[in-house]
Protein backbone atom coordinates (compact mmCIF):
# COMPACT_ATOMS: atom_id res chain seq x y z
CA UNK A 1 0.00 0.00 0.00
CA UNK A 2 1.62 3.28 -0.74
CA UNK A 3 2.69 5.65 2.23
CA UNK A 4 2.83 9.24 1.39
CA UNK A 5 5.28 10.46 4.28
CA UNK A 6 8.71 11.89 3.44
CA UNK A 7 8.16 10.96 -0.31
CA UNK A 8 9.35 13.21 -3.34
CA UNK A 9 6.73 13.59 -6.02
CA UNK A 10 6.15 14.41 -9.42
CA UNK A 11 2.93 16.44 -10.34
CA UNK A 12 0.31 15.75 -11.92
CA UNK A 13 0.71 17.89 -15.63
CA UNK A 14 -1.03 17.76 -18.63
CA UNK A 15 1.01 16.58 -21.38
CA UNK A 16 4.27 16.35 -19.55
CA UNK A 17 3.18 13.41 -17.36
CA UNK A 18 2.94 10.77 -19.75
CA UNK A 19 4.90 7.24 -19.13
CA UNK A 20 8.59 8.11 -19.99
CA UNK A 21 8.69 11.35 -18.09
CA UNK A 22 7.44 9.33 -15.34
CA UNK A 23 9.99 6.47 -15.88
CA UNK A 24 12.32 9.28 -16.22
CA UNK A 25 11.16 10.68 -12.69
CA UNK A 26 11.27 7.67 -10.98
CA UNK A 27 15.01 6.77 -12.26
CA UNK A 28 16.33 9.88 -10.87
CA UNK A 29 14.59 9.43 -7.45
CA UNK A 30 11.02 10.50 -7.19
CA UNK A 31 9.11 8.06 -5.13
CA UNK A 32 5.54 8.65 -6.63
CA UNK A 33 4.89 9.74 -9.96
CA UNK A 34 0.94 11.42 -10.75
CA UNK A 35 -0.43 10.77 -14.13
CA UNK A 36 -1.75 13.94 -16.37
CA UNK A 37 -5.04 15.03 -15.52
CA UNK A 38 -7.23 12.50 -16.95
CA UNK A 39 -10.96 13.75 -17.56
CA UNK A 40 -13.23 11.00 -16.27
CA UNK A 41 -15.40 10.80 -19.37
CA UNK A 42 -12.95 10.34 -21.59
CA UNK A 43 -11.69 7.92 -19.62
CA UNK A 44 -14.52 6.16 -19.51
CA UNK A 45 -14.47 5.90 -23.33
CA UNK A 46 -11.36 3.82 -23.07
CA UNK A 47 -10.29 -0.19 -22.92
CA UNK A 48 -7.88 -1.73 -21.05
CA UNK A 49 -5.53 -3.69 -23.29
CA UNK A 50 -1.94 -5.50 -22.86
CA UNK A 51 0.31 -4.71 -25.42
CA UNK A 52 2.51 -7.62 -25.88
CA UNK A 53 5.44 -5.58 -27.35
CA UNK A 54 6.25 -2.79 -25.13
CA UNK A 55 4.85 -4.80 -22.21
CA UNK A 56 2.49 -1.69 -21.07
CA UNK A 57 -0.50 -1.81 -20.12
CA UNK A 58 -2.94 0.77 -22.10
CA UNK A 59 -6.26 2.38 -22.03
CA UNK A 60 -7.12 3.19 -25.32
CA UNK A 61 -10.22 5.16 -26.59
CA UNK A 62 -12.50 3.38 -28.36
CA UNK A 63 -13.52 6.23 -30.51
CA UNK A 64 -9.90 7.52 -32.02
CA UNK A 65 -7.89 4.76 -30.85
CA UNK A 66 -5.80 6.79 -29.13
CA UNK A 67 -3.64 6.14 -26.04
CA UNK A 68 -5.45 7.71 -23.07
CA UNK A 69 -3.04 6.18 -20.31
CA UNK A 70 -0.35 3.86 -20.86
CA UNK A 71 1.35 2.39 -17.83
CA UNK A 72 4.00 -0.68 -17.32
CA UNK A 73 5.45 -2.59 -14.26
CA UNK A 74 8.57 -0.21 -13.36
CA UNK A 75 6.60 2.58 -12.10
CA UNK A 76 3.77 -0.30 -10.59
CA UNK A 77 2.70 0.43 -7.15
CA UNK A 78 4.60 3.91 -7.52
CA UNK A 79 2.03 5.46 -10.17
CA UNK A 80 -0.94 8.03 -9.03
CA UNK A 81 -3.87 8.30 -11.59
CA UNK A 82 -4.95 11.58 -11.35
CA UNK A 83 -9.03 12.33 -12.32
CA UNK A 84 -10.66 15.54 -13.29
CA UNK A 85 -14.34 14.79 -12.34
CA UNK A 86 -17.67 16.77 -10.97
CA UNK A 87 -19.21 13.21 -10.29
CA UNK A 88 -18.94 10.78 -7.84
CA UNK A 89 -20.02 7.74 -9.44
CA UNK A 90 -18.78 8.75 -12.74
CA UNK A 91 -15.31 8.88 -10.70
CA UNK A 92 -15.98 5.38 -8.86
CA UNK A 93 -16.56 3.72 -12.11
CA UNK A 94 -12.94 5.05 -13.84
CA UNK A 95 -11.43 4.25 -10.77
CA UNK A 96 -12.79 0.80 -10.67
CA UNK A 97 -11.62 0.04 -14.11
CA UNK A 98 -7.85 1.31 -12.96
CA UNK A 99 -8.19 -0.07 -9.51
CA UNK A 100 -5.25 -2.51 -10.16
CA UNK A 101 -3.22 -1.21 -12.43
CA UNK A 102 -2.62 1.88 -10.52
CA UNK A 103 -1.22 2.55 -6.65
CA UNK A 104 -3.96 5.08 -5.71
CA UNK A 105 -6.28 7.61 -7.38
CA UNK A 106 -5.99 11.72 -6.80
CA UNK A 107 -8.61 14.36 -7.38
CA UNK A 108 -7.93 17.60 -9.37
CA UNK A 109 -9.31 20.67 -6.85
CA UNK A 110 -6.72 22.95 -8.12
CA UNK A 111 -7.25 23.85 -11.47
CA UNK A 112 -8.16 26.68 -12.48
CA UNK A 113 -8.48 26.52 -15.86
CA UNK A 114 -12.21 27.61 -17.66
CA UNK A 115 -12.41 24.36 -19.07
CA UNK A 116 -12.16 22.72 -15.27
CA UNK A 117 -14.60 25.41 -13.71
CA UNK A 118 -17.44 25.32 -16.68
CA UNK A 119 -17.27 21.48 -15.79
CA UNK A 120 -17.68 21.70 -12.11
CA UNK A 121 -14.18 20.58 -12.16
CA UNK A 122 -10.98 21.49 -10.71
CA UNK A 123 -11.19 24.97 -8.15
CA UNK A 124 -15.03 24.65 -8.61
CA UNK A 125 -15.11 21.79 -6.25
CA UNK A 126 -13.52 23.98 -3.52
CA UNK A 127 -16.65 26.26 -3.45
CA UNK A 128 -18.69 23.06 -3.31
CA UNK A 129 -16.79 20.88 -0.01
CA UNK A 130 -20.03 19.11 0.13
CA UNK A 131 -20.00 17.75 -2.91
CA UNK A 132 -15.89 17.24 -3.14
CA UNK A 133 -16.31 15.27 0.19
CA UNK A 134 -18.94 12.98 -1.69
CA UNK A 135 -16.36 12.21 -4.37
CA UNK A 136 -13.74 11.32 -1.90
CA UNK A 137 -15.79 9.63 0.10
CA UNK A 138 -17.60 7.21 -2.65
CA UNK A 139 -14.18 6.65 -3.55
CA UNK A 140 -12.85 5.78 -0.37
CA UNK A 141 -15.91 3.18 0.15
CA UNK A 142 -15.16 1.36 -2.34
CA UNK A 143 -11.58 1.15 -3.62
CA UNK A 144 -8.96 -0.87 -2.17
CA UNK A 145 -6.25 1.78 -3.36
CA UNK A 146 -5.51 4.90 -1.17
CA UNK A 147 -7.64 8.52 -2.39
CA UNK A 148 -5.80 11.69 -2.06
CA UNK A 149 -6.88 15.17 -3.58
CA UNK A 150 -4.86 17.88 -4.61
CA UNK A 151 -6.11 21.44 -3.57
CA UNK A 152 -5.33 25.12 -3.99
CA UNK A 153 -5.38 27.38 -1.05
CA UNK A 154 -8.35 29.46 0.24
CA UNK A 155 -7.95 33.75 0.82
CA UNK A 156 -6.89 32.70 4.71
CA UNK A 157 -5.04 29.75 6.68
CA UNK A 158 -8.67 29.34 8.72
CA UNK A 159 -10.91 28.89 5.71
CA UNK A 160 -7.86 26.88 4.11
CA UNK A 161 -8.08 24.45 7.08
CA UNK A 162 -11.80 24.41 7.54
CA UNK A 163 -11.57 23.22 4.36
CA UNK A 164 -8.95 20.46 4.42
CA UNK A 165 -10.96 19.48 7.60
CA UNK A 166 -13.96 18.29 5.97
CA UNK A 167 -11.87 16.68 3.31
CA UNK A 168 -9.88 14.75 5.51
CA UNK A 169 -12.90 13.52 7.00
CA UNK A 170 -13.83 11.73 3.89
CA UNK A 171 -11.11 9.23 4.83
CA UNK A 172 -8.73 10.78 2.25
CA UNK A 173 -5.08 9.19 3.36
CA UNK A 174 -3.42 12.30 2.17
CA UNK A 175 -4.13 16.14 0.90
CA UNK A 176 -1.79 17.81 -1.47
CA UNK A 177 -1.61 21.88 -1.02
CA UNK A 178 -0.68 23.99 -3.93
CA UNK A 179 0.36 27.46 -1.78
CA UNK A 180 -1.20 29.68 -4.18
CA UNK A 181 -5.11 30.60 -4.36
CA UNK A 182 -7.27 30.14 -7.26
CA UNK A 183 -6.47 33.47 -8.50
CA UNK A 184 -3.05 33.65 -8.36
CA UNK A 185 -0.44 32.83 -11.32
CA UNK A 186 2.71 30.41 -10.91
CA UNK A 187 4.98 33.64 -11.04
CA UNK A 188 3.20 34.53 -7.82
CA UNK A 189 4.81 33.37 -4.53
CA UNK A 190 4.26 30.71 -3.23
CA UNK A 191 2.21 30.67 0.65
CA UNK A 192 4.22 28.49 2.55
CA UNK A 193 2.90 29.85 5.76
CA UNK A 194 -0.58 28.91 5.07
CA UNK A 195 0.53 25.10 4.44
CA UNK A 196 2.37 25.60 7.16
CA UNK A 197 -0.77 26.21 9.20
CA UNK A 198 -2.70 23.15 8.04
CA UNK A 199 0.07 20.94 7.88
CA UNK A 200 0.19 21.06 11.81
CA UNK A 201 -3.35 20.86 12.64
CA UNK A 202 -3.84 17.87 10.66
CA UNK A 203 -3.32 14.34 11.28
CA UNK A 204 -2.90 12.77 7.47
CA UNK A 205 0.08 13.85 5.73
CA UNK A 206 0.20 16.78 3.94
CA UNK A 207 2.12 17.13 0.31
CA UNK A 208 3.58 20.59 -0.19
CA UNK A 209 3.16 22.15 -3.99
CA UNK A 210 3.65 25.39 -5.70
CA UNK A 211 7.74 25.59 -4.73
CA UNK A 212 9.40 25.56 -8.19
CA UNK A 213 11.01 28.70 -8.62
CA UNK A 214 12.51 28.18 -5.25
CA UNK A 215 13.25 24.68 -6.35
CA UNK A 216 16.68 25.06 -8.37
CA UNK A 217 18.66 21.93 -6.67
CA UNK A 218 18.12 18.46 -5.00
CA UNK A 219 18.37 20.49 -1.19
CA UNK A 220 16.19 23.31 -2.00
CA UNK A 221 13.31 20.55 -2.07
CA UNK A 222 14.37 20.07 1.89
CA UNK A 223 14.17 23.72 2.46
CA UNK A 224 10.57 24.23 0.93
CA UNK A 225 9.60 20.95 3.30
CA UNK A 226 10.62 22.75 6.09
CA UNK A 227 9.12 25.93 5.56
CA UNK A 228 5.91 24.48 5.24
CA UNK A 229 6.08 21.73 7.90
CA UNK A 230 4.80 18.72 4.96
CA UNK A 231 5.43 15.34 4.99
CA UNK A 232 6.36 15.61 1.12
CA UNK A 233 7.55 17.81 -1.57
CA UNK A 234 5.26 17.75 -5.30
CA UNK A 235 7.26 19.21 -7.45
CA UNK A 236 6.02 20.11 -10.97
CA UNK A 237 8.03 23.19 -13.13
CA UNK A 238 11.14 21.97 -12.08
CA UNK A 239 10.88 18.47 -13.07
CA UNK A 240 9.28 19.24 -16.35
CA UNK A 241 12.36 22.09 -16.94
CA UNK A 242 14.92 19.15 -15.56
CA UNK A 243 13.85 16.33 -14.49
CA UNK A 244 17.28 15.02 -13.05
CA UNK A 245 15.98 17.49 -10.04
CA UNK A 246 15.09 14.44 -8.43
CA UNK A 247 18.71 13.37 -8.09
CA UNK A 248 20.00 13.09 -5.25
CA UNK A 249 23.31 13.33 -6.48
CA UNK A 250 23.04 16.81 -8.59
CA UNK A 251 21.56 18.09 -11.51
CA UNK A 252 22.49 16.59 -15.04
CA UNK A 253 22.86 19.15 -17.91
CA UNK A 254 20.16 19.56 -19.86
CA UNK A 255 21.69 17.18 -23.26
CA UNK A 256 21.89 14.21 -21.05
CA UNK A 257 18.18 14.38 -19.89
CA UNK A 258 16.79 15.11 -23.06
CA UNK A 259 18.80 12.06 -24.65
CA UNK A 260 17.53 9.78 -21.84
CA UNK A 261 13.99 10.95 -21.84
CA UNK A 262 14.35 10.45 -25.78
CA UNK A 263 15.18 6.72 -25.51
CA UNK A 264 11.80 6.28 -22.91
CA UNK A 265 10.35 8.34 -25.75
CA UNK A 266 11.43 5.40 -28.94
CA UNK A 267 11.16 2.26 -25.88
CA UNK A 268 7.13 3.49 -25.23
CA UNK A 269 6.36 4.51 -28.99
CA UNK A 270 6.10 7.87 -27.86
CA UNK A 271 4.28 10.28 -30.04
CA UNK A 272 6.38 12.57 -32.09
CA UNK A 273 3.68 15.13 -30.50
CA UNK A 274 4.08 14.75 -27.06
CA UNK A 275 7.78 13.97 -27.12
CA UNK A 276 8.26 17.52 -28.83
CA UNK A 277 6.38 19.11 -26.11
CA UNK A 278 8.13 17.71 -23.19
CA UNK A 279 11.33 18.54 -25.09
CA UNK A 280 10.68 21.57 -25.77
CA UNK A 281 9.54 22.29 -22.34
CA UNK A 282 13.32 21.29 -21.37
CA UNK A 283 14.39 23.94 -24.16
CA UNK A 284 12.89 26.73 -23.40
CA UNK A 285 14.54 29.55 -24.35
CA UNK A 286 17.46 27.41 -25.73
CA UNK A 287 14.47 26.91 -28.59
CA UNK A 288 15.85 30.08 -30.62
CA UNK A 289 19.08 29.11 -31.57
CA UNK A 290 20.07 27.62 -34.30
CA UNK A 291 19.78 23.91 -32.79
CA UNK A 292 16.63 24.70 -31.45
CA UNK A 293 15.32 26.52 -34.78
CA UNK A 294 16.20 22.72 -36.14
CA UNK A 295 14.42 21.00 -33.45
CA UNK A 296 11.30 22.94 -33.95
CA UNK A 297 11.02 21.99 -37.84
CA UNK A 298 11.31 18.28 -36.58
CA UNK A 299 8.12 16.16 -37.47
CA UNK A 300 9.09 12.27 -37.06
CA UNK A 301 10.78 10.82 -33.98
CA UNK A 302 13.88 9.46 -35.62
CA UNK A 303 14.25 13.41 -36.83
CA UNK A 304 14.43 15.06 -33.26
CA UNK A 305 16.59 11.92 -32.58
CA UNK A 306 18.96 12.88 -34.68
CA UNK A 307 19.40 15.57 -32.93
CA UNK A 308 20.95 14.47 -29.98
CA UNK A 309 22.51 11.55 -32.04
CA UNK A 310 20.60 8.39 -31.57
CA UNK A 311 18.93 8.25 -34.80
CA UNK A 312 20.50 5.01 -35.09
CA UNK A 313 18.61 3.95 -31.68
CA UNK A 314 15.51 5.17 -33.00
CA UNK A 315 14.98 3.44 -36.40
CA UNK A 316 16.39 0.14 -35.10
CA UNK A 317 14.18 0.03 -32.12
CA UNK A 318 11.20 1.13 -34.76
CA UNK A 319 11.87 -1.60 -37.56
CA UNK A 320 11.54 -4.30 -34.35
CA UNK A 321 8.14 -2.39 -33.75
CA UNK A 322 7.01 -2.80 -36.82
CA UNK A 323 8.10 -5.95 -37.72
CA UNK A 324 6.63 -7.42 -34.42
CA UNK A 325 3.18 -5.18 -35.53
CA UNK A 326 2.92 -2.55 -33.02
CA UNK A 327 -0.44 -1.26 -32.92
CA UNK A 328 -1.88 1.87 -31.53
CA UNK A 329 1.20 3.78 -33.11
CA UNK A 330 1.35 7.31 -32.01
CA UNK A 331 -2.05 8.03 -31.08
CA UNK A 332 -0.99 9.36 -27.45
CA UNK A 333 -3.00 12.41 -26.88
CA UNK A 334 -2.02 14.88 -29.55
C1 LIG B 1 0.25 21.74 -14.23
N1 LIG B 1 -0.50 21.60 -13.07
C2 LIG B 1 -1.45 20.61 -12.98
N2 LIG B 1 -2.08 20.36 -11.78
C3 LIG B 1 -2.95 19.34 -11.66
O1 LIG B 1 -3.47 19.10 -10.56
N3 LIG B 1 -3.23 18.53 -12.72
C4 LIG B 1 -2.65 18.72 -13.96
O2 LIG B 1 -2.91 17.97 -14.90
C5 LIG B 1 -1.76 19.82 -14.11
N4 LIG B 1 -1.16 20.09 -15.31
C6 LIG B 1 -0.10 20.98 -15.37
C7 LIG B 1 0.65 21.09 -16.55
C8 LIG B 1 1.77 21.91 -16.59
C9 LIG B 1 2.60 21.99 -17.84
C10 LIG B 1 2.13 22.65 -15.42
C11 LIG B 1 3.36 23.53 -15.42
C12 LIG B 1 1.38 22.57 -14.28
C13 LIG B 1 -0.12 22.34 -11.85
C14 LIG B 1 1.04 21.65 -11.14
O3 LIG B 1 0.75 20.32 -10.79
C15 LIG B 1 1.46 22.41 -9.87
O4 LIG B 1 0.38 22.48 -8.97
C16 LIG B 1 1.95 23.84 -10.15
O5 LIG B 1 2.75 23.91 -11.30
C17 LIG B 1 2.74 24.39 -8.95
O6 LIG B 1 3.83 23.55 -8.63
P1 LIG B 1 5.36 23.90 -9.05
O7 LIG B 1 5.36 24.09 -10.55
O8 LIG B 1 5.70 25.21 -8.37
O9 LIG B 1 6.17 22.76 -8.57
Amino acid sequence: MLIYENKLVLAPMVRIGTLPMRILALRYGADIVYSEELIDWKFLRSRRKYNEILKTIDYIDQTDGTIVFRTNEEEHGKVVLQLGTCDSERALKVAKMIENDVAGIDINMGCPKEFSIKGGMGVALLEQPDKAFKILNTLVKNLSIPVTCKIRILDTPEATLRLVEKLVSSGIRAITIHGRTRHERPQHPVNTDTIKYVASRISIPVIANGGSKEIEKYSDIFKFKEMTGSSSVMIARAAEWNCSIFRKEGLLPMDTVITEYLKLAVDFDNSPSNTKYCVQNVLRELQDTPRGRKFLDCQTLEQICAIWELNDYCREKQKLYQTLGISGRWQVNP
